[in-house]
């Protein structure tokens, strides 16, 4: 049988993908992108440019997501705690992520993804918050792979907002379901992460997703973001195809 090949990936790499069992494959991918700053004063860079180099990456992640028919992409991009950092290096980021949203809007477009934005907007530059609102209303219609930019998010900051928007409602506490919370969450169409890749050596959550990742499989690379390839993607992806999900209960 001719084997399948894959956007983004080599022949080799094809062939690791084709002995999966691509069915089992998460549905919901999410991805605390860490160690720009790092892999930039390795070698004597300024912080910035390890955030620019970063973006290489996100564009792997979204063909090879893309390819491998992974329906939903949730990358962390800017946390609500990021703001702390220099005022330079937010400026940077808020540029970067505005700057590549607009240069890959028609290509993202072209390739059927839906772009959303994950997190608070109140606080963010008015015209990133048009350029999201722009990337949203232009591929709306998108269905090939649902991609989430965390921007401004943390998972407390959610639950606080979640819980503000049903005491607003005047939600009855007494009958208040898991579901209900869930429906007020930002993006409450979205199915839960399956799997949550951190790079860069962490082992924290770091406030991402608490509510949704709470039965998210965990796994941790020691690349930094700028240098997460085929590589380290194809191992998560094996490694998470071997774990059993138990969700508390037993396997037989
Ligand atoms: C991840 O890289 C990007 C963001 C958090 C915006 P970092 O900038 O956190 O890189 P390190 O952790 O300092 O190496
Ligand atoms: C988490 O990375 C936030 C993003 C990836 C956007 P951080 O670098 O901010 O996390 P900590 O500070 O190491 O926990
Ligand atoms: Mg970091």
């Amino acid at each position: 049988m001719a084997e399948l090949e894959y956007d983004g990936f080599t022949p080799e790499e094809a062939a690791v993908i084709n002995r999966l069992d691509r069915s089992r494959l998460p549905r919901h991918l999410a991805v605390i992108m860490d160690g720009n700053g790092r892999w930039a004063t390795q070698r004597s860079l300024p912080r910035v440019l390890g955030h620019h180099a970063g973006v290489e990456t996100v564009r792997f992640m979204i063909t090879a997501c893309h390819s491998l028919g992974i329906p939903y992409l949730t990358l962390y991009s800017f946390s609500t705690e990021n703001w702390k950092r220099p005022e330079a290096e937010v400026q940077a980021l808020m540029a970067l992520i505005e700057g590549q949203l607009r240069n890959e809007l028609v290509t993202m477009d072209r390739k059927g993804v839906y772009v959303r934005h994950l997190g608070r907007r109140e606080g963010l530059p008015d015209s990133l918050l048009q350029t999201l609102d722009d990337c949203e209303a232009q591929t709306r219609h998108n269905t090939a792979l649902t991609l989430s930019f965390a921007i401004n998010y943390s998972g407390r900051a959610e639950l606080l907002d979640a819980v503000k928007r049903l005491a607003r409602a005047g939600h009855d506490a007494a009958s208040l379901t898991e579901e209900d919370i869930t429906g007020a969450m930002y993006l409450p169409a979205h199915p839960d992460p399956d799997l949550v890749i951190r790079t860069a050596g962490e082992m924290r959550m770091s406030n991402f997703m608490l509510w949704e990742a709470a039965y998210a499989e965990f796994w941790s690379t020691p690349a930094f973001w700028p240098e997460f390839r085929a590589p380290q993607l194809l191992a998560a992806l094996e490694e998470y195809l071997r774990r059993t999900r138990k969700y508390g209960g037993v396997t037989s």
